[in-house]
């Protein structure tokens, strides 16, 4: 495998050192996106609320500084993530206020009706099955809580040309990479269960925000 296939992987699933330089990296390069995307959504400050596909942990971070007599709690699948998301998040760990788990999403190890909102930041391109998986996130929402997905990856979207090749790396069976135009993110998010299905989308910036709430 080449060296540029390596670290395309690395994003959906970061090992070792070259991962843990890319969880650094990504903290920072996903944070404006991030910060719009959560725009989107109503946080309160005692919400419960995960944070699927963790990562670098600055997501988990940002929302405990607003839920801030509620509980944030973070799954990944990557060793190296959930290490790094604990770092990151240290002293709110100590405190009780985080707890980052191992685990995917396919399998969240929460009772039913636990989460006030769930996100998932540019994260959902790589799970396994997605129907199932976001049916899964579903499963640990309250009534009437919200998922929201927060991408720069999306077909018709600022960087479709080269993400185009990510799709071709998906065919030739070297990386997971799901690239759905924005219809195809409603109609997924409608087929798994949830209602209110909202995109919003910053075109200039290559931004996608898609919301879905779970009914009561
Ligand atoms: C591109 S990184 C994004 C990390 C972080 N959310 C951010 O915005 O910087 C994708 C993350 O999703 C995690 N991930 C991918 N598939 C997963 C799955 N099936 N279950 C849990 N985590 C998963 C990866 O391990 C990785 O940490």
């Amino acid at each position: 495998m080449s060296l540029g296939h390596a670290l395309l992987r690395q994003c959906g699933k970061p090992s070792g050192w070259l991962g843990r330089l890319n969880l650094w990296s990504m903290n920072r390069r996903h944070s404006k996106v991030t910060e719009w995307g959560l725009k989107h959504v109503s946080i309160q400050s005692c919400d419960t609320i995960l944070d699927v596909g963790c990562g670098g942990g600055m997501t988990i971070a940002r929302l405990a500084a607003v839920a801030t007599e509620g509980k944030i709690y973070g799954v990944d699948y990557s060793e190296e993530s959930v290490a790094a998301s604990r770092r990151a998040n240290q002293p709110l760990v100590d405190a009780g206020r985080v707890e980052i788990l191992h685990a995917s999403v396919s399998q969240l190890p929460f009772p039913d009706e636990m989460f006030d909102l769930v996100t998932a930041v540019e994260t959902h391109y790589y799970w396994p099955d997605l129907t199932a998986d976001l049916r899964e996130a579903l499963r640990v929402l309250k009534p009437g809580g919200t998922l929201v997905i927060i991408a720069e990856a999306y077909k018709g979207g600022k960087y479709d040309r080269l993400l185009q090749r990510l799709e071709e790396l998906q065919r030739q069976g070297i990386m997971k990479y799901a690239h759905l135009t924005i219809g195809e993110h409603s109609e997924l998010l409608s087929k798994a269960g949830y209602c209110d299905v909202r995109v919003f989308e910053e075109y200039d910036k290559g931004w996608l925000c898609v919301t879905g709430r779970k009914g009561s």
